[in-house]
Formats: C-alpha cells, sequence, structure tokens
C-alpha cells in the first residue's frame, strides 16, 4: 500500500482525515480552481437528463459541477472517505439530483453501461493501479459516454522565489510524502489510449492563486509537519516556516504555482 495518505484515506486517522477534508475544501473554493473546473467542465455536451459519477468526490464541489457546469441531471459522489462523504452530502444539500457515498473507484457496483460521464478530478495521481479506475469508468459508462481526467503535475509544484529558498524542500517533502506516482499525469492520456477511450481535449492549466492562497498555506504546512513527524526537523524550524509563509502573505511576498493537465475523453 502507498503511504500517500489519500490513497487509502477511509482507514486514516480521523484527524488526517479533517486535516485533508480541510485542505480539499480550501483548494475547492478558490475562484482559480472554480474558473479551471468550469473551462474544462464545460467543454462536455451531455445529453438531456444525463448520469454523472465522480470517482474520489472528497468535498464534493467537483460533483456539484457535473450538474452545474457539466449540465448533468444527477450527479453522484463516491469515496471511501465517510468523514469526506458526510462533509460533502452536508455542504452541497441544496442542490437538487446530487448524491454521495462509501464507494471505491475501482468496484463501484454501478451497473454496465449506465452513466453518461465520469470524472476522475485529481483522483487518479493518489492511486495505486490507476488503470483499474480507468478500466472501471469505461465499463460503467455508455457508448460514447465522457470521462473527465484532471491532475496536478506534482514536479511543478512550487513555492520558492530563489534558488536557495528552503520552501524548496518543504515542497518536495509535501509531494513525496502526499503524492504516490508523480509523473502519473505525463502518462494518462496514453493510459486513456490503451483503455478504450479517445482524446478530444487536453489543455494545460496553470494555477496561480492570489498571495494570500489558504490552500498553498495547507501545503507549506503539510510540508512542515510531515519532516517534523518524521524527525527530519524539530518543532523550532517547523515553526520557522509555518511562520515564515503567513510572513510571506502578510506582506505579499509569497508565490506558489502548480500546473494541471485536464483530459476530456470519449469511449470508443
Ligand atoms: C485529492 S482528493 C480530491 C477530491 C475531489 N475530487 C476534489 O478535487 O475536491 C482525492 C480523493 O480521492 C479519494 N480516493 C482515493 N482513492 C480512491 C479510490 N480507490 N476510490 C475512490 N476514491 C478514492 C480520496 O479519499 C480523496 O478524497
Amino acid at each position: 500500500m502507498s503511504n500517500d495518505p489519500y490513497a487509502d484515506l477511509g482507514n486514516a486517522s480521523d484527524e488526517m482525515q479533517l486535516r485533508l477534508l480541510e485542505a480539499m475544501i480550501a483548494r475547492a473554493e478558490d475562484p482559480k480552481q472554480i474558473a479551471m473546473r468550469h473551462a474544462y467542465l464545460s467543454k462536455v455536451n451531455l445529453p438531456a437528463g444525463a448520469k454523472a459519477v465522480e470517482l474520489g468526490s472528497g468535498p464534493g464541489d467537483v460533483t456539484r459541477d457535473l450538474i452545474q457546469v457539466a449540465g448533468a441531471a444527477e450527479a453522484l459522489g463516491l469515496e471511501p472517505s465517510s468523514v469526506m462523504v458526510r462533509a460533502a452530502a452536508a455542504r452541497h444539500s441544496d442542490t437538487l439530483g446530487l448524491s454521495f457515498a462509501v464507494g471505491d473507484a475501482k468496484a463501484t457496483g454501478l451497473a454496465d453501461h449506465s452513466v453518461d460521464l465520469v470524472a476522475l478530478h485529481t483522483l487518479l495521481i493518489h492511486c495505486p493501479d490507476p488503470e483499474e479506475a480507468i478500466a472501471e469508468a469505461h465499463r460503467i459508462l455508455k457508448p460514447s459516454g465522457y470521462l473527465t481526467v484532471f491532475d496536478e503535475d506534482p514536479p511543478s509544484v512550487t513555492a520558492a522565489i530563489a534558488d536557495n529558498d528552503p520552501f524548496h524542500p518543504v515542497v518536495d517533502n509535501l509531494i513525496r510524502a502526499y503524492v504516490h506516482d508523480r509523473w502519473l499525469v505525463r502518462r494518462t492520456a496514453g493510459l486513456l489510449l490503451q483503455s478504450g477511450f479517445d482524446i478530444l481535449h487536453r489543455d494545460g492549466h496553470l494555477y496561480l492563486p492570489a498571495p494570500d492562497s489558504p490552500y498553498f498555506l495547507t501545503i507549506i504546512d503539510r510540508g512542515a509537519d510531515t519532516l517534523l513527524a518524521e524527525g527530519v526537523i524539530g518543532e523550532e524550524l517547523a515553526q520557522g516556516i509555518r511562520t515564515e509563509a503567513r510572513r510571506r502573505m502578510e506582506t505579499g511576498h509569497f508565490f506558489g504555482s502548480i500546473a494541471f493537465v485536464g483530459i476530456i475523453a470519449r469511449k470508443r
């Protein structure tokens, strides 16, 4: 099993599930993230009454967008973490046609050829054996059904502002601890082609949040806390890293960016 806590979140401690819920909400509510989701989800062209599923739905904002942006009539979010499922249901209780349940992307229990759209939004880089989730999406999709895949390119994540910036190793450490396969997004199109999909669009999206981004603060804090938990640094240095991120944010000197790749594919 992977060390990436997202890979087995249903069995992680409540503390870890709540921490990642907080990080995922901060990211989902970031206006630049909302704009990127709109940019790729508005490229699907669903039939009336379409059914959509998000696998790995986390706090549920992307599942909600499958109705509000992609135009599905119904959307189901499946997710192994019951903490995430409860939070998603509570956060989006006002959206008609939306539901959430505990489930596994590799064995959804949904019928063959029953869904018009499957969304995998920042799931695959956290999945050991991602081809199994892609095969499950293929099985449940109707012929010509849409698969959308959106993932970050982890080697692109940076918060450094100079060659010798200590945020280099902090961010590298976060990626090492929180991503199962840091190169996957560069192989995803090939995996989809060999799994029975045609690629309609593959676009890059640069995420350059505001200099006081709450999501990027979770990246620095989690990077520092992982180094602390592993005994690499002590509490004083961990606190210094957290304080430095806040200092940069308060003075407008913080920089963070991530390249994402969005793919719209159709079942062949
Ligand atoms: C980085 S989060 C993304 C959540 C959501 N898609 C979003 O972007 O806000 C990845 C999610 O995938 C879930 N996940 C990981 N492995 C999974 C699997 N085998 N089946 C379903 N979900 C899974 C994790 O529990 C986590 O909530």
